[in-house]
């Protein structure tokens, strides 16, 4: 099976082709993304307007290069598959009308999918993995960890309750004067800086071990900044002390989920699963307990449309659709 995948949930427009005949593998035959970091970064985040306005410049485009880079036409495909939450919903109807507006000139079979669902199953575009396994999927908009049991099936083990770690870093580069958005930056500066420069507080929640925290953090970054103690500190030290606590903060639950299942394989996925410190950091710990760790390569640990493609294709596979009324949701519980 063919399978168009179509990804625009925030501010990354996003195809790809893969090919499959049996759900959780899959070949890439192409994936193309269209960034708009150039466009956001002057203010500081991602502007939702602007996101959806430049989807629609982009979206066709896009589609047009990954048919291109597959070496197929539209008439090759078999079906469909387009997240539809959550996200921005101006930038997610984008995606969404795109894939229904192709799917009824073409009369292909749609599925509208779970961004989140797209993370979790990313791995498997490049590994095998014996199900269950436990993922933590931490990017600028999540970090969850959850146990992957089947496909369709996934059990929400612990969450953030405040905000995204790829949030807190790119909030932490904005009030650094790093520019945005700030996770590889204050990745590559960390890695010439000393963790243990400024002390900083890790975050942990009471009566919830599974659940994440990091308001806190960005808030101690902030104090640091504006009181007399950070004169002497380098923005290399800083940003090592900083990416430390975070990382800390999201190992510790993640190797307390694990340790309650019978699982051989962690997963990291999302944007920050990029950063260098929290694989070579939770690798490590989780190699002394005899789990080893797995993460997409960066192009498909970052929003992208293979994984969208492939976390539609268990349900396309045998033969499900969605109705052309479906809808966009912006807040979408897996
Ligand atoms: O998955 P993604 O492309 O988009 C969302 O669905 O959010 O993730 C983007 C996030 C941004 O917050 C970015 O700062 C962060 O991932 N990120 C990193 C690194 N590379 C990207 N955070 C830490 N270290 C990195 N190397
Ligand atoms: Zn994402």
């Amino acid at each position: 099976m063919l399978i168009l995948g179509i990804e625009s949930s925030c501010d990354d427009a996003a195809c790809a082709v893969i090919e499959t005949a049996r759900p959780g593998e899959a070949r890439v035959r192409a994936s193309v993304v269209a960034n708009q970091d150039e466009i956001h970064r002057r203010y500081g985040g991602v502007v939702p307007e602007l996101a959806s306005r430049n989807h629609l410049v982009t979206i066709l485009p896009v589609i047009d290069d990954a048919l291109a880079a597959a070496g197929c036409r539209l008439g090759d495909l078999d079906a469909i598959a387009v997240t539809r939450g959550p996200g921005l919903v101006g930038s997610l109807l984008v995606g969404l009308m795109c894939a229904k507006g192709l799917a009824q000139a073409l009369e292909l079979p749609m599925v509208g999918v779970n961004h989140l669902e797209g993370h979790l199953l990313a791995p498997l575009l490049e590994h095998r993995i014996a199900m269950p396994y436990l993922a933590l999927v931490v990017s600028g908009g999540h970090t969850a960890l959850f146990v992957v049991e089947d496909f369709g099936r996934y059990r929400d083990l612990g969450h953030t309750r405040d905000d995204a770690a790829g949030e807190a870093f790119d909030k932490v580069a904005k009030l650094m004067g790093l520019g945005y958005p700030g996770g590889r930056v204050i990745d590559e500066l960390a890695r010439r800086g000393d963790s243990r420069r400024v002390r900083l507080p890790r975050a942990r929640l009471r009566g919830a071990p599974l659940d994440f925290s990091f308001s806190g953090i960005k808030t101690a970054i902030a104090m640091f900044l504006a009181g007399p103690d950070c004169a002497g500190v380098s923005p290399q030290d800083l940003a090592a002390s900083f990416q430390e606590a975070v990382v800390d903060m999201l190992i510790g639950p993640t190797l307390a989920a694990a340790r309650g299942l019978a699982t051989e394989t962690i997963v990291v996925t999302g944007g920050v699963a990029a950063n260098s410190r929290l694989r070579a950091k939770l690798a490590a710990a989780a190699a002394d307990e005899g789990w080893r760790v797995l993460a997409p390569s960066l192009k498909f640990c970052t929003d992208n449309a293979a994984m969208i493609a492939l976390a539609g294709s268990h349900r396309l596979l045998r033969g499900d659709r969605d109705a052309l009324d479906l809808d966009a949701e912006a807040n979408l519980a897996l």
